[in-house]
């Protein structure tokens, strides 16, 4: 067993190993970088068309291995078109088996973002329903150190791998967002294709102490989602992918079902707040699996004041 069991439900245990025997397995070959394989090199497209690294595959390939031995009968993954049916079992994956593979071989952050449901009749019923239905949902982070940040609806736990022993020991209980901070993170390269409530809360941190908000903010963006929401469940912050104008942009970047959904379970479960600029993002039913939606998160007085700005 890679993972020190306490407060996990007892059911999701097995499910819970498979993933961070996993975690540590993928730690390992990213740790090796230029030493081992070739893990950025281009080998196909996803569903959507985005480009597939040598490494997305692979994670995914070990990943479900590993689960089918578990209660998970359904898995959906970002690499994978339609969801698999893994056999008997209680619950629905869904899994965006490496996240921010722009960042693979740039030695910066990159994760696992995974949701459990348990499972309807139906593979993609299974998926495509509130997310606030999610039973679990959380990382797994691969950098300095490998880490994973998870709730199961009671508050979030923080793991840290220890790497002599690969398995995962928890170190924090009960984690909890700041809720006022003077950081964001945007890509700004996209500012003229913004819609005007991200652009007006912009603006207005970048005015600092001579603007409305009467205080200086700093920027940050890693550019791989796991390492913008383990920054800012560690010292606050709010994070942007707004819908933007351009083609394919209308709902943002990031998809539903294996990426927003289960970091705004977690943010929640740390006391902040996730909405798509409108609607919380925990009240939503993705439309379909690879689904994509505008989100905002992180500490309290920002998201907040980022919904005042799409109001305004
Ligand atoms: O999943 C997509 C992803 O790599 C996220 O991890 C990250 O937040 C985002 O894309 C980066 O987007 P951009 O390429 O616009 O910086």
């Amino acid at each position: 067993m890679s993972l020190s069991p306490k407060r996990i439900p007892a059911d999701l245990l097995p499910i819970m190993d498979a993933l961070t025997r996993i975690g540590r397995d993928v730690a390992g070959i990213i740790a090796r970088g230029a030493l081992g394989d070739s893990l950025s090199v281009e080998v196909g497209e996803n569903s959507d068309g985005d480009g597939q690294k040598a490494l997305d595959v692979m994670a995914d390939e070990l990943f479900e291995a590993a689960l089918r031995e578990t209660a998970v009968k359904y898995y959906a993954s970002e690499e994978q078109e339609v969801v698999l049916d893994l056999g008997e079992g209680k619950y629905a994956l869904a899994i965006d088996p490496l996240d921010g593979s722009s960042n693979i071989d740039v030695n910066v952050s990159i994760g696992t973002i995974f949701s459990i449901f348990e499972a309807k009749d139906g593979a993609e019923e299974s998926f495509l329903r509130p997310a606030h239905e999610q039973v679990a949902g959380g990382y797994i982070v691969f950098g300095p150190q490998t880490g994973m940040a998870v709730t199961f609806g009671d508050g979030v736990l923080i793991y840290a791998m220890d790497p002599a022993s690969g398995e995962f020991l928890l170190v924090e209980e009960d984690k909890q967002i700041v809720p006022s901070s003077k950081e964001f993170a945007i890509n700004a390269s996209n500012r003229r294709h913004w819609v005007k409530g991200a652009r007006s809360y912009i603006e207005e941190c970048e005015a600092g102490e001579t603007g409305s908000k009467g205080k200086n903010m700093n920027m940050r963006w890693v550019g791989s989602l796991v390492a913008e929401a383990h920054r800012i469940l560690t010292r606050g912050g709010v994070f942007l992918y707004p819908a933007d104008e351009r083609k394919g942009y209308e709902n943002g970047r990031l998809r539903m079902t294996y990426e927003c959904a289960p970091i705004a379970f977690l943010i929640e479960q740390a006391g902040g707040e996730a909405h798509d600029g409108v609607t919380r993002i925990l009240d939503k039913t993705a439309p379909e699996l690879h689904a994509r939606t505008p989100l905002v998160f992180g500490s309290v007085e920002e998201v907040r004041s980022v919904k005042a700005h799409y109001e305004a």
